[in-house]
């Protein structure tokens, strides 16, 4: 039923809770996982503008900035690869730069995915949120059915 998974990480505790999934839905039925992480091109921006005082010019700093984000995404990724190969699924892995909700949107219309599992929340992890803003705009934004894997800790006591 859920042949091929979209999984968006950013590396964050819920994203990884969110893989343990991934991997156990091998056993359901998947077959295939899209892995992505999206760098977020706000945040560049934003690291640039405030980075003025270094010597650099903008773009110089813009590149380097960008060129060690990418590095470090790309080695997180791999052994992420590697996590699912083990869980014997096939991987495609893609790390595309722009604003993530929309890159993660087009990516699963593009490949056509059954499924979307998706942390509740991020590196963010406001206590009061009930979604980070990311996942809040894939599962509104989603044609396809999304897996939300929950926080460790819910902040609700019952
Ligand atoms: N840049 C990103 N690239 C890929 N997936 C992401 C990215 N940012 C967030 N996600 C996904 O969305 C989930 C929720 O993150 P997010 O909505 O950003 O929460 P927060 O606001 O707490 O940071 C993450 O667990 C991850 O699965
Ligand atoms: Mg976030």
């Amino acid at each position: 039923m859920f042949r091929k998974i979209l999984y968006p990480t950013d590396f964050s505790d819920c994203s990884a809770r969110a893989l343990e999934y991934v991997k156990k839905l091998r056993e359901a039925g998947t077959s295939e996982v899209v892995l992505v992480h999206v760098v977020d091109v706000r945040e560049i921006e934003a690291v640039v503008t405030s980075a003025a005082w270094l010597g650099e010019t903008a773009a110089e700093y813009e590149a380097r900035f960008q060129n060690e984000i990418r590095e470090d995404a790309k080695k997180r990724l791999d052994e992420v690869r590697h996590e699912l190969e083990g869980a014997g699924l096939k991987v495609s892995v893609k790390l595309p730069e722009g604003v993530p909700f929309k890159k993660i949107l087009k990516i699963a219309e593009d490949e056509d995915v059954s499924l979307i599992v998706i942390g509740s929340h991020g590196k963010s992890n406001v206590r009061e949120m009930l979604l980070g803003s990311v996942s809040e705009k894939v599962i509104r934004g989603s044609k396809r059915p999304v897996l939300v894997v929950k926080r460790d800790d819910t902040g609700i006591s019952w």
